[in-house]
């Protein structure tokens, strides 16, 4: 039997149907993806068009938005997964923190249409979101409020554009991919991908393509929601594969809380059978040790399981 990450219809989110077929997602992929969003296809058409075009430019001007160490955002050509190079080019867009972050903009006519487009996409992922949030908290049997809580003016979550050029190894060379296999460090993630495949989940042992489904979103739960729920929600290990004879685009936009954030298993998801699996994690720390494995080989990058009880 061929199975599919589920299609979920949200038009009526917090109808007990989508709640429950949004909790069977989470217990058996960690995946799923999402029809009925609200986000109009105008604005992910855009989102596409200024992507290519940013991507296109010549590779000095897409050096001149490299990012560093100071401040991650803008452009990178060298990502490590576990301390192997991608296949893939990327621009990170978050938010000005008011210190050292502050979004880099490519120059020209190219930054009229980038910018309002590149704002107008960060603002309604994050409104969609905290909806999904939302409604995995009330399945989760907390109010929105306590996951939510996080996500306020200091959140750190960022809009990337994902380039994976087509790959044509010559022979004998180890095929390299787009992404390696990971899962994402924060909360959850919202991918808009093109109509070329290659985004693989993995379950029960065997990688499963996502198929890519025009105007729908591809929703993965992060580490944070495998220690909110205790387990009974996995980040599922994912992997991007190259393509031979296309180039492929995707956007990912990764929610993650504040800095100050700290969790834990959720009290409701405790219980004498079952203790708390993980100590309480400050995101600080969790991310910013995830982040140092991307730039270099910095030894055995952090991974979640290090904090199980
Ligand atoms: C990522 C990721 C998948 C994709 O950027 O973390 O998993 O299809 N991307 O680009
Ligand atoms: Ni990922």
């Amino acid at each position: 039997m061929i199975e599919n990450v589920p299609v979920i219809d949200i038009a009526e989110l917090e109808s007990p149907i989508s709640l429950d077929a949004i909790d069977r997602a989470c217990r058996e992929w960690g995946f799923f993806q999402v029809t009925g969003h609200g986000i109009e296809p105008a604005l992910l058409r855009d989102v596409f068009d200024v992507s290519r075009d940013f991507f296109a430019q010549p590779a000095d001007e897409k050096r001149r938005v490299q990012r560093d160490v100071d401040n991650p955002w803008g452009y990178y050509d060298r990502e490590l997964t576990k301390n192997r190079q991608d296949w893939k080019e990327i621009y990170d867009f978050g938010p000005a923190d008011g210190g050292t972050l502050k979004p880099r903009w490519p120059s020209g006519h190219l930054r009229l249409r980038f910018e309002p487009i590149m704002r107008a996409y960060y603002a309604s992922c994050r409104a969609l979101a905290l909806r999904l949030l939302s409604a995995m908290a009330s399945n989760l049997g907390v109010s929105a409020s306590r996951l939510v809580q996080g996500f306020d003016d200091a959140h750190t979550s960022f809009l990337r554009l994902n380039y994976y050029p087509q790959c044509r190894p010559s022979s004998g060379d180890e095929r390299p991919f787009g992404v390696g296999e990971h899962t994402d460090a924060g909360a959850l993630t919202l991918l808009l991908q093109d109509d070329q495949a290659g985004l693989e989940v993995c379950r029960e042992g065997r990688w499963h393509l996502v198929e890519p489904t025009p105007g729908a979103l591809v929703i993965n739960i992060g580490d944070m929601i495998q220690v909110w729920s205790n387990d009974r929600y996995r980040a599922a290990l994912h992997r991007v594969v190259t393509n031979l004879t296309r180039d492929r685009y995707s956007v990912p936009f990764f929610l993650s809380p504040s800095y100050e954030t700290t969790y834990a298993p959720l009290p409701t998801t405790i219980t004498p059978e079952c203790p708390a699996r993980y100590r309480p994690i400050q995101w600080r720390e969790f991310r910013t040790l995830r982040a140092a494995g991307d730039y270099a080989d910095i030894g055995e990058e952090v991974q979640i399981t290090h904090y199980r009880t």
